[in-house]
């Protein structure tokens, strides 16, 4: 007898559907997985037994074949375990085959028959939805997660449970899709920076925008600080934006068990020891790294030259691209990787220069070195450059900041500005702006991102026109030579 469910494997964030067959025949009793099974995916023979027995069902005591079709895509963790044992169950003839015909499954399965939540869920119930389904079964820790594929999602905490549904003894209502918490968590409040006008300009133009900022100066000026409050005056994400984000950390595994929708902007802040792989993401399962978990949000890269610069280099491709592609057996993963990203650096190794009241003690050959970590490709790609300088004692002694709350609300009008209709450069700002590719001078790149930042700063003022004075300030933020030459 055939017994036969569907499940879905993902290649990076897409979903593929899987077929999942089992054939029992009479001889003597053996287990075998085949259909290019990684190892985690062959364990299910253990976990599928143990969790057949635990459910007090019966064992088929014959030999079973399961096959996982396609054979040539590879199946990798332990997703298919919850389909490979309904099956089993729906060839001897203990679940109705034709009821198992109308679900997707989804779901790891515990020697004690426990049903758990897997990584990707709501990526593979995406891809149930698009194929037809109307029901998912899955580990009732995900079902909220899967729901918001638009999915019936039908969450089970047992395999037994699983069976008394699908055999009608039980009923399960299916999770109703819900957004996750509409109380944006509590972060640090622009409020608490003194002075640094410029830098808190530049702030509000990352924000509003989507561009790349470095903080470079002496330290304790603030630089952190103002860089862990860009989340502070982010807009809240789109639906669809929530939903891409949502599904990057259920595939990497980032999304807290029963969570739903992630409504906030992320925030991303890897230590400078995190390994290429870690940040840029990619390995034998192809994983989404930091760029890709920050997507739609804020990466915050803090001392930037203490990144290895090989990382810093693997940083180029997903920066201007927006996307992190892996090459694997049978194809590419696609991880989306649209950041802003935040990177502060001081101005030599011992932390004097750009403070005229210390000594700088560095050497000119420390400073180069220091210096060179950070190539000009990647200083290319920071729309804003701002020095920080050490904020005056009447200015630290001053009464709280402008708050993160009125920031948040021009950057909301700004960026709603901007996708509603571009401002337009006017003659007058293009002949500027043609004048400082010479003069500066410019690369091509640098001068498409100075376009678009001035593009943002018109759109701050209100303006429908793009100005000389707005492309004069989107300049006044290139590296400055004294980063680039020591
Ligand atoms: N502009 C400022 N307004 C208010 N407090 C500040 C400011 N600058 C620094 N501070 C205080 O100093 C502390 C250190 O600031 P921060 O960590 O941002 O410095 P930094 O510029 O990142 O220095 P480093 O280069 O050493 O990393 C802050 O926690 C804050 O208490
Ligand atoms: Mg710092």
């Amino acid at each position: 007898m055939v017994g036969r469910a569907i499940t879905f494997a993902l290649v990076g964030l897409e979903p593929r559907r899987v077929e999942v067959e089992a054939h029992v025949r009479g001889g003597q009793s053996t287990f075998s997985i085949v259909g290019l099974a990684d190892r985690a995916c062959q364990e299910a023979k253990h976990r599928v037994r143990s969790g057949v027995h635990s459910s007090r069902l019966a064992w088929p005591g014959e030999v079973i074949t399961v096959n996982l079709a396609p054979a040539a895509l590879r199946k990798e963790g332990s997703g298919f375990d919850v389909a490979i044992a309904l099956t089993v169950l729906a060839s001897s003839g203990q679940v109705p085959a034709d009821r198992l015909a109308e679900h997707a499954c989804i779901g790891e399965l515990g020697l004690d028959g426990r049903v758990r939540p897997v990584t990707g869920t709501i990526a593979a119930a995406e891809g149930a939805a698009r194929a037809g389904f109307t029901r998912l079964l899955c580990a009732a820790d995900s079902s909220r997660e899967a729901a918001l594929a638009g999915i019936e999602a039908v969450g089970v905490r047992h395999l037994a449970e699983a069976v008394g549904y699908l055999r009608g003894e039980d009923e399960i209502a299916p999770t109703a899709p819900e957004d996750g918490s509409r109380h944006p968590p509590r972060l640090p409040d622009l409020a608490d920076v003194r002075g640094q006008e410029r830098g808190r300009r530049a702030l509000e133009l990352a924000a509003t925008g989507a561009h790349n900022l470095l903080l470079a100066g002496p330290p304790g000026t603030g630089k952190t600080m103002l860089g862990r409050r860009l989340p502070s005056i982010l807009p809240p994400l789109t639906r669809e934006e929530a939903l891409e984000v949502t599904r990057i950390h259920s595939v990497a595994g980032t999304l807290p068990p029963g969570a739903g929708l992630i409504m906030a902007p992320p925030f991303r802040s890897p230590h400078h020891g995190a390994s290429a792989a870690a940040i840029v993401g990619g390995g034998t399962v192809p994983r989404p790294g930091e760029v890709s978990l920050a997507h739609r949000g804020v990466l915050l890269l803090d001392e930037l030259p203490e990144f290895p610069r090989s990382v810093l280099e693997a940083l180029r491709q997903p920066l201007e691209d927006g996307v992190v592609s892996v090459a694997r057996v049978g194809g590419r993963a696609l991880f989306p990787a649209r950041f802003r990203l935040v990177a502060t650096m001081n101005l030599c190794p011992c932390g004097g220069r750009g403070d005229a009241r210390l000594q700088c003690s560095c050497t000119p050959a420390r400073i180069t070195a220091y210096r060179e970590k950070v190539s000009r490709a990647l200083l290319d790609r920071f729309d804003l450059v701002v020095a920080m300088p050490r904020p005056r004692a009447e200015e630290l002694a001053a009464g709280p900041s402008e708050t993160s709350a009125a920031v948040r609300a021009r950057v909301t009008d700004g960026s709603l500005r901007l996708r509603s209709a571009l401002p337009r450069r006017t003659a007058a700002a293009s002949e500027l702006l043609d004048r400082a590719v010479d003069r500066l001078p410019l690369t091509g790149r640098g001068r498409a991102r100075v376009a678009r930042l001035a593009r943002t700063v018109a759109a701050l003022a209100g303006s429908a026109d793009v100005l000389p004075e707005h492309v004069a300030e989107a300049l006044s933020y290139r590296a400055p030579a004294a980063l680039t030459s020591a």
